[in-house]
């Protein structure tokens, strides 16, 4: 950490330091007034040398006095630098050494959007010293006009301050209810935000702890302690009116956020009024208390205790030490005390008292007022030092303290109070430098743009403060375009900002909770999704009537590795069609591949144009692979539901997944593909199985690991098979062996059996499939309707305002323009809410942060359910082997592919972990297939090939 230099300055350079802005250097001034030859001071006789009266000894008095408070650039830089590492160091959480400065979280996470609307009452507490202020605000949201509020002012009496902490908050309650019995204001539900200007831990919106007091105050049993309950305390115990606390919130986070709107948005707010400090919108990723990683929060500086490690020695003037050694908390908030306008009075007075003891000033005469600490007023100092106010106003000033007032006095005690006027604007600069330095580093800009709201007294009365301020960012952040916003009526309209902010959010929260109540499936819900499949499972394999057709796959065995040959296969219903040259060797698989689009029309056309397709891409991959006039033994992966009656016999029961090919439902798609083969000459191919692809998929699993008996695909649609015994399959003749069974899971629920579990979203995404009423299970897990689920619900919500203000967008109420794959994207761990915002906003929807937390809140919620469905329907296939086998524990693998499970950063893990939840007796090892279910295929093809060897043999 940079340390602060102490420097020594030439006189135009520390002139032109001490004061900005017009008035002529003090030795100019020196001159004027007859302190001759201050310029000649280098090598000039004094005038003393000269015999006469000696006002340059007192100017020098003066001049040497006042050079303390020069603050170079450099020293400037060194104070921007230096506060910046100790807020960098408070984000990330770094314990030793201990920041100066706490960086505190304030639950603000975004600025507000300016469609806040209500009546709200706010109480401010510690902003403005030793007195409260009551408002009622109505805000009118974008349409209205701006509300005056109405508000009251109430003095706290010191011993108030200063007195035990449930005085002081009993003080504020009787104040609210004075402020409510002199208001005629419905006082149903009144809404109450808290400003509460001191450092706090912040837990929440409503939850604030005092961590220290400072400017003045020091009530008793109140640090340590959450301020809002014992404001919500003293409220209950004043009984007149039914208040709800809704939100506390620093006095810069009022300001900022009362930015008018259109102007900002405002992201810093700067408070200079009797203390001093900052808030600014932080990425939340950055704040290292806070275990979030997404959106912005606002972050209360709590700059006043800078330097509390002697890190402002250098610049620290004796009577910056005298003011804190007389202060209520020495050694505290030092950085406040050189800037606050509790101390900036006290300053100037210690200054004066300093100069009149060494005769520089009022002829050496001091007062009882001017030796008594507080004598010297914030007030005060703003109007000496006043361009316009003139000397006149000075001598009244000093004459009430008891001074009698020189020629020369009234200017000099202006440049004191300039001084320390100048100083404190710029000490202040080089802090607000500090925190856009901060903001460049956390939005990676150089270039920023920004607003910079601000309140206080120190600014509202003293128009120079604000000037100095700017003019010394721009030289110390040149790269930052910063507009200065004053907020109006103090933050008050902020605070009820914040509060109307607060009630949305919550409001916000209520709605979008209710809104995913449905997706959020417990454990029973779970346990009878599961209970419910077994049970069709069993019907399904008697050949009773069930959503789970349980159809035979005439595959009895998954491969025992003596497999060999060259084979072709076709991979149709998933993504992509492929066609493959597997080459199963000792060694073990080759595979050779292409993908082939089906479009859309063809999906949807005729089934002669389907195949004749299929059969084209064949043909092209046979050229491109040196096979052409070969007939390899082909395996065909065909991914939707088909009665079997043999291993190349399947008979197709209806499409699913966006395929609609006509004259296909009923027909054997062996038959289909062999008669395209007919129809192109040249071609001769032996199709000799057809398989599912939740088949294919366990036999490429199960060539690697005997285990797995059970294939799952979760991609563009789901499905699931598993070997079952054959005793238990009705249409199957046989009582031994095995027989793997394709459930078609997909169609679990379309007996109306899901109906609880089916929300309106699920509803709507059906209504507009191409097959309603069909895939019930499917259309709640798969990927290729996910994202519309999304979409339907981001809709809902919007028309509710709970996202994008309520504004719908042509775009959102496109179909499918949410892909599935948004969802993986948006749920990965590491960039979510900059890819939030990047796919939202190439949809061309207006988010916030806050949309892009809900968003993700959607999506997740959505996704979870899936995965928690799908774990369900896993967990009843193993159980069913479990119980088939009458064993204890089963250990069994599922092989497993599909975009979406694969793709997706948490659906594998909650599957897996719902199957434990759901199955403790079954230990199950997911095996993502690598080569597909194309392998498979081929594999089954191969062990076809082998038995009917065998038969011929
Ligand atoms: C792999 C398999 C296909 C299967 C698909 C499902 O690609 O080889 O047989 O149909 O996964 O996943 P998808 O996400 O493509 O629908
Ligand atoms: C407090 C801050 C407050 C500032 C301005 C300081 O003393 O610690 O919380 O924002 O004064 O009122
Ligand atoms: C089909 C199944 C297929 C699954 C996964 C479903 O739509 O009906 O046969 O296994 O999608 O691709």
């Amino acid at each position: 950490m940079p340390h602060i230099e102490r420097e020594e300055l030439t006189p135009e350079e520390s002139d032109q330091l001490l004061l900005p802005g017009g008035r002529p250097p003090l030795w100019k001034h020196m001159e004027s007034i007859g302190a001759v030859g201050l310029q000649q001071r280098e090598g000039v006789p004094s005038c003393s040398q000269k015999g006469l009266p000696c006002p340059s000894d007192s100017s020098e008095l003066v001049l040497e006095c006042l050079q303390q408070f020069k603050v170079t650039q450099t020293q400037l830089q060194q104070i921007q630098t230096s506060l910046l590492g100790s807020m960098e160091q408070a984000l990330g959480g770094q314990a030793s050494p201990a920041s100066t400065v706490r960086m505190l979280p304030t639950y603000v996470g975004s600025t507000p959007h300016g469609t806040e609307q209500g009546d709200f009452l706010v109480l401010e507490l510690g902003a403005t010293g030793a007195s409260l202020r009551v408002l009622w605000v109505t805000l009118m949201g974008t349409e209205g006009h701006r509300m005056e509020p109405r508000s009251q002012e109430f003095v706290i009496p010191p011993e108030v301050m200063l007195g035990p902490g449930q005085q002081l908050f009993d003080f504020a309650a009787h104040c609210l209810s004075e402020f409510l019995d002199a208001f005629p204001v419905s006082t149903q539900d009144l809404q109450l935000g808290f400003s509460f200007s001191f450092p706090c831990h912040q837990t929440g919106l409503d939850r604030s702890t005092l961590i220290s007091w400072t400017k003045g105050f020091r009530c008793s049993g109140v640090e340590g302690h959450d301020v809002v309950q014992l404001l919500r305390d003293a409220i209950k115990r004043q009984g007149a009116y039914n208040i709800d606390v809704v939100a506390v919130v620093n006095d810069t986070v009022g300001t900022m956020m009362g930015c008018e709107p259109g102007v900002g948005p405002c992201e810093v707010g700067l408070v200079v009024d009797t203390g001093t400090n900052a808030c600014y919108m932080e990425e939340a990723r950055h704040v290292a208390v806070l275990d979030e990683d997404r959106g912005r929060v606002c972050v209360s500086v709590e700059w006043g205790s800078f330097g509390d490690d002697e890190a402002l020695g250098p610049v620290l003037t004796t009577f910056d030490h005298a003011l804190d050694r007389e202060s209520l908390n020495p050694g505290a908030q030092r950085f406040e005390k050189m800037i606050g306008g509790l101390y900036l009075g006290e300053l100037v007075r210690l200054v004066l008292a300093h100069l009149a003891q060494r005769g520089a000033l009022f002829g050496g005469c001091t007062s009882p007022a001017l030796l008594s600490r507080g004598s010297i007023l914030l007030q005060h100092v703003t109007e000496m030092e006043d361009p316009l106010a003139g000397a006149a106003r000075v001598h009244a000033i000093l004459q009430d303290l008891g001074l009698s007032v020189g020629a020369s006095d009234a200017e000099l005690v202006r440049y004191v109070c300039t001084a320390v006027f100048t100083r404190a604007a710029r000490l202040c600069a080089a802090a607000l430098a500090a925190v856009l330095s901060r903001l460049q580093h956390s939005r990676e800009q150089q270039m920023l743009q920004i607003a910079v709201a601000t309140g206080g007294r120190v600014f509202e009365r003293h128009p120079s403060f604000l000037s100095i301020l700017q003019e010394t960012v721009m030289l110390l952040v040149p790269e930052c375009d910063v507009s200065f916003i004053p907020s109006v009526d103090g933050g008050g309209r902020g605070v009820a900002m914040v509060t109307a902010v607060a009630a949305r959010l919550a409001a916000h929260r209520r709605l979008l909770e209710e809104t995913l109540a449905p997706f959020r499936l417990n454990r029973e819900q779970l346990a009878a999704v599961q209970a419910q499949m077994q049970e069709a499972m069993a019907k399904g394999l008697q050949g009773e009537a069930s959503s789970l057709r349980m159809l035979p796959t005439y595959v009895r065995a998954t491969p025992d590795g003596s497999e060999r040959g060259d084979f072709l296969a076709l991979d149709l219903g998933g993504t992509n069609f492929r066609v493959l040259l597997v080459r199963v060797t000792a060694g073990g698989v080759q595979i050779t591949s292409q993908v082939y689009s089906i479009p859309e029309c063809v999906a949807q056309g005729s089934g002669q144009q389907l195949f004749d397709h299929i059969v084209d891409c064949i043909v092209d991959f046979q050229q491109k692979q040196g096979l052409s006039g070969q007939s390899l033994p082909l395996g065909f992966t065909f991914s939707f539901p088909c009665r079997q009656l043999g291993l190349d016999q399947g008979i197709l029961l209806n499409w699913t997944k966006g395929f609609n090919a006509s004259d296909c439902e009923g027909q054997d798609v062996v038959c289909l593909l062999r008669e395209a083969i007919g129809r192109k000459q040249a071609v001769k191919l032996n199709v000799v199985a057809i398989v599912n692809d939740t088949v294919g998929t366990m036999m490429s699993c199960g060539y690697e690991d005997p285990r797995c008996e059970v294939g799952l695909i979760v991609g563009t649609g789901t499905n699931a098979c598993y070997m079952e015994e054959l005793r238990n399959v009705a249409s199957v003749a046989g009582d031994s062996g095995h027989m793997c069974i394709n459930m078609e899971w997909g169609a679990f629920g379309d007996d109306g059996s899901l109906g609880l579990l089916r929300t309106c979203f699920d509803a709507n995404v059906d209504q507009a499939s191409i097959n309603p009423g069909k895939q019930s299970f499917e259309k709640m897990i798969s990927g290729m309707y996910l994202g519309e689920i999304v979409r339907h619900i981001l809709l809902h919500l919007t028309s509710l305002g709970v996202l994008f203000r309520g504004q719908q967008t042509q775009r959102l109420q496109t179909r499918d323009i949410f892909k599935t794959k948004f969802l993986s994207e948006i749920e990965s761990d590491s960039l979510a809410l900059r890819q939030v915002r990047a796919i939202l906003e190439d949809l061309g929807l207006p988010l916030t942060s806050d949309d892009a937390l809900i968003v993700l809140e959607v999506c997740q919620a959505v996704s979870q359910r899936a995965a928690q469905l799908c774990g369900a329907g896993v967990a009843a296939v193993v159980e069913k082997i479990r119980e088939n086998r009458g064993l204890e524990e089963l250990t069994v693998s599922v092989g497993v592919d599909g975009t979406l499970y694969k793709l997706h950063p948490h659906f594998s893990g909650l599957v897996a972990a719902t199957v434990r939840e759901l199955a403790p007796r079954c230990a199950v090892t997911f095996l993502q297939s690598e080569d597909g279910s194309g392998k498979g295929a081929a594999l089954v093809t191969a062990v076809a090939c082998r038995l009917a060897q065998m038969d011929h043999v």
